[in-house]
């Protein structure tokens, strides 16, 4: 019905619905994301060589967890290596906060649309998006900036130059070792991006959501609304 369509737009759809959208992008660029990089190893003995070796990772990067076995050019023998660090704590803490922020504005827009009344109840309804929407606002600058340290350590990690240096073959100057391709980081690049967005989009919200519980008026706010039917 008309009031409904004019209720939920304008600043209610940014209040209400980019939110999700945005939570969406945030947790399916990191939580969704698996990247490779290939290096080769180009013995001395060429027949022990092996010039694309393939490793891969993904979400949550715990990459202490990720073999790969390389050729150590001594006759057909192979070594199997890991990459370093894990750092699934901070890739899992933002992509919760992201599902957390979706679920919470899924039932604040279920609340606003259908629920209205109860929200208005007591002032409890704005009382408490107040406190959620403040608390989120600072989860998303926490869990994006520790994501974000963390993202720039996975980078270090996956370097297909660093990670040569973690073969004993490339130890030895007649062997030849070097990166084919690094990981693509344009979908982790932008998941960055997105939890920053993400804070700014929540910190705004706190003015928007601080009006309706009606303090900026002495609690004024309550007998002020009127029912749009
Ligand atoms: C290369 O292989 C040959 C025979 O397979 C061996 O005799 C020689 O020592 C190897 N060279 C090196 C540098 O490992
Ligand atoms: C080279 O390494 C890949 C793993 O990345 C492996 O699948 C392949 O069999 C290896 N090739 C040789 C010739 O050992």
């Amino acid at each position: 019905d008309a009031a409904i369509c004019k209720f939920v737009s304008g600043f209610r759809f940014v209040h209400v619905i980019s939110p999700q959208l945005f939570a969406i992008f945030a947790f399916a660029t990191c939580g969704g994301y698996s990247g490779q990089l290939r290096v080769s190893v180009d013995c001395i003995n060429k027949s022990d060589s092996n010039l694309s070796i393939g490793i891969n990772f993904a979400y949550p990067f715990r990459l202490n967890r990720v073999e790969f076995d390389v050729p150590m050019c001594e006759g057909r023998r192979q070594e199997r290596l890991y990459l370093i660090g894990d750092f699934s704590s901070s890739a899992e803490f933002f992509v919760t906060i992201a599902v957390f922020s979706f679920l919470y504005s899924l039932l604040a827009t279920v609340v606003y649309i259908f629920f209205q009344n109860k929200y208005r109840e007591n002032n409890r309804g704005p009382l408490i998006d107040f406190i959620v929407t403040v608390v989120f606002s600072f989860m998303w600058l926490v869990s994006s900036s520790a994501w974000a340290k963390g993202l720039s350590d996975v980078k270090a990690a996956t370097d297909p130059d660093e990670v040569v240096l973690l073969m004993s073959a490339c130890k030895v100057q007649t062997n030849k070792c070097s990166s084919v391709y690094g990981p693509r980081w344009s979908g982790l690049n932008t998941s960055v991006v997105f939890g920053y967005l993400n804070f700014v989009l929540w910190a705004g919200n706190i003015w928007f959501v601080f009006k309706e519980t009606g303090w900026h008026k002495g609690g004024a706010a309550r007998s002020e609304w009127v029912p749009s039917q």
